[in-house]
């Protein structure tokens, strides 16, 4: 496992950047996961910065979201459709119809759940996956104890999360949807290439635990010790709680890389 320590939180950003970057330039037609939430803020505007300023060009490219809250429509100002679209979709060139995330009104959730993964199939499978992670170190929304064997299905959030993610809900916990749909562990470690983002010394125990942890199903992003091309890239708050790896510092760059 490779991990990229940023000495910030913008540098961190940048980096993951350049992974995506390189990806779409290698492979202009490749097929991404793509995660929500807080951390990957700062990603999705350094790849706007990159379409607009250096014509990185996302025409030919396709995504699936890792997962959208069941119950919210589309237009809901807390649903992972809308922050893509505000964050990201609507400031790049990309194609409307291949962009994919689960249908959270779908009458049929384990129907729609399995039609998403079969999509992913269909497609040819996820090129480079980009994943967030919870305190609890959740990958998607596949909490502890999640089977690694799992794939895209109904899932109830867990009670941290469901707090963590208030502050998405006006600070109301009562307010954040206790389903979602998400993609499995299986579809996520069947990506050719995964890169996790993390910030903040909240996230370091759970880094800790994916990087020097046994792999358990207790904290699922453990598993991501067997793939075999993951990159954590991670802020100096994150990486606190890590083991200095004997390899690779490159002082002045605002990064360090370590392999474990
Ligand atoms: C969201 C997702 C989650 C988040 C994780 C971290 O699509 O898949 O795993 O990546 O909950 O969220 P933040 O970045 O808000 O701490």
């Amino acid at each position: 496992m490779k991990v990229i320590v940023a000495d910030e939180y913008e540098i961190m950003s940048r980096e993951a950047a350049k992974i995506v970057a390189a990806e779409v330039r290698n492979k202009p037609d490749c097929i991404f996961a793509l995660p929500t939430g807080g951390t990957v803020f700062g990603l999705y505007e350094e790849l706007i910065r990159m379409h607009r300023e250096e014509g990185l060009d996302f025409s030919g490219v396709s995504t699936f979201n890792l997962d959208e809250y069941i119950g919210l429509p589309p237009d809901h100002p807390s649903s992972y459709h809308y922050y893509m679209y505000e964050r990201f979709f609507n400031h790049v060139n990309i194609s409307r119809d291949r962009i994919r995330i689960p249908n959270a009104l779908a009458e049929d959730p384990e129907g729609e759940s399995v039609a998403y993964e079969w999509a992913i199939k269909r497609a040819g499978g996820i090129d480079l996956a980009v994943l967030g992670i919870g305190r609890n170190g959740h990958i998607g929304f596949n909490e502890p104890r999640t089977e690694f064997g799992s794939v895209t299905r109904p899932i109830y959030l867990a009670k941290r999360t469901i707090e963590a993610n208030a502050r998405f809900f006006g600070g109301d916990s009562d307010s954040v949807p206790r389903q979602a749909i998400s993609m499995g562990i299986r579809t996520i470690m069947n990506s050719r290439r995964i890169v996790l983002l993390a910030s903040g010394t909240e996230k370091s125990r759970a880094i800790n635990q994916t990087v020097h942890g046994p792999v358990t199903d207790t904290v699922p992003s453990s598993v991501l010790q067997l793939h075999p091309d993951c990159t954590l890239i991670l802020d100096k708050e994150a990486a606190c709680e890590l083991e200095p790896s004997a390899n690779g510092f490159v002082p002045g760059s605002g990064t360090k890389t370590m392999v474990y």
